[in-house]
């Protein structure tokens, strides 16, 4: 399938001399929610930034939509929606004036039924003729949506959508994230909030120190991190496992002194007890027994600290 947004060996070093991109290559595919997962300073904004035509890139090619955003920046950004992670808004204008001049800006004709539609799906169409600095700032990024979304993207692009919002329009988002993507628009987004990439994304990038060290479609991994590993030290070394219990996920370690039971935590049983009956029965005994498992977020911290 072609990629909606192709980056190529992209990089960037700011005037400072710091390299905020080393690199990058990275497909999105059209329709899917993609959730970029990095620390502070990773290089996410940077990266969106680019692929907005907000910063130049250093080297390297984006294209959007099969849109160079250098050469054909204009059809490139047209098909984008941002809603950037720094809040600025025309504060003396109305909400509606607002969303209205931000389409316009696209050269698209005016649709006051669907700026209507977005307002109040957005919540915002009681407070169409608000000034913006008389909003809130949870209304204030509302605003923010309803600008990216103006102009009926095929992208949209949030850089940290939840941060300091409350759980209804945290709940209003995700639901028009979802409402979006059914309707064949592609999102990207960043958060902190790793369960929220787990519950929303369809595959999930991490970034550390302007890399991308992992690209992996959300079920592939969470299969990885459904999984728990239970570690029981044995009494007497064994040479290998024994045939009978080959149906069991079984790995002898530790030259034979340790046997390592790996299950999967989102299967009803365990199938604990039943390996415990078998070994009991074959005589292997053990001295002691641990149980580990990995979640998301640790899996996250070392990957980004481990290197
Ligand atoms: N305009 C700029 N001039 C110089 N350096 C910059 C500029 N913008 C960002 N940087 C640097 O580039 C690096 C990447 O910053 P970036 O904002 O892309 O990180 P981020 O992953 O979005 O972080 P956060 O999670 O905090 O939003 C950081 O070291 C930052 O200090
Ligand atoms: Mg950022």
């Amino acid at each position: 399938m072609q990629p909606v947004i192709s980056i190529q060996q992209l990089s960037k070093t700011y005037a400072s001399g710091h390299p905020a991109l080393k690199t990058i290559n990275l497909d999105i595919h059209k329709g899917e929610i993609f959730a970029l997962l990095g620390p502070n300073g990773a290089g996410k904004t940077t990266l969106i930034s680019i692929i907005c035509g907000i910063v130049n890139p250093g080297g390297g090619k984006v294209l959007v939509d099969g849109h160079d955003i250098i050469s054909d920046y204009r059809a490139a950004r047209s098909k984008i929606g941002l809603v950037p992670q720094e809040l600025f808004n025309e504060g003396f204008e109305s909400v509606l004036a607002t969303v209205k001049f931000t389409r316009g800006l696209f050269g698209k004709a005016p649709d006051s039924a669907y700026l209507e539609q977005l307002l109040r799906d957005l919540s915002l169409w009681d407070k169409r003729d608000a000034r913006i600095f008389e909003l809130s700032g949870g209304m204030k990024r509302r605003v923010m949506i309803a600008k990216a979304l103006s102009h009926q993207p095929q992208i949209l692009f949030l850089d940290e959508p939840t941060a300091g919002v409350d759980v209804e329009l945290r709940r209003d988002m995700w639901n028009m994230v979802r409402g979006l993507r059914e309707r064949g628009v592609t999102i990207i987004l960043t958060t902190h909030y790793i369960e929220e990439a787990e519950e929303m994304a369809d595959r999930i990038g991490v970034i550390s120190r302007g890399e991308i060290i992992l690209v992996e479609d959300k079920q592939a991994l969470m299969h990885k991190l459904g999984k728990k590993q239970l570690t029981l030290q044995l009494q007497q070394p064994l040479a290998s496992i024994p045939e009978q219990l080959n149906h069991y996920t079984l790995e002898l370690v530790d030259d034979g002194h340790a046997l390592v039971y790996t299950f999967d935590t989102q299967r009803e049983h365990t199938g604990i007890a039943e390996l415990l009956k078998d070994l009991a029965q074959r005589g292997i005994d053990f001295k002691d027994l641990q149980s580990s498992q990995s979640s998301l977020e640790e899996i996250f911290v070392s990957l980004v600290h481990g290197r």
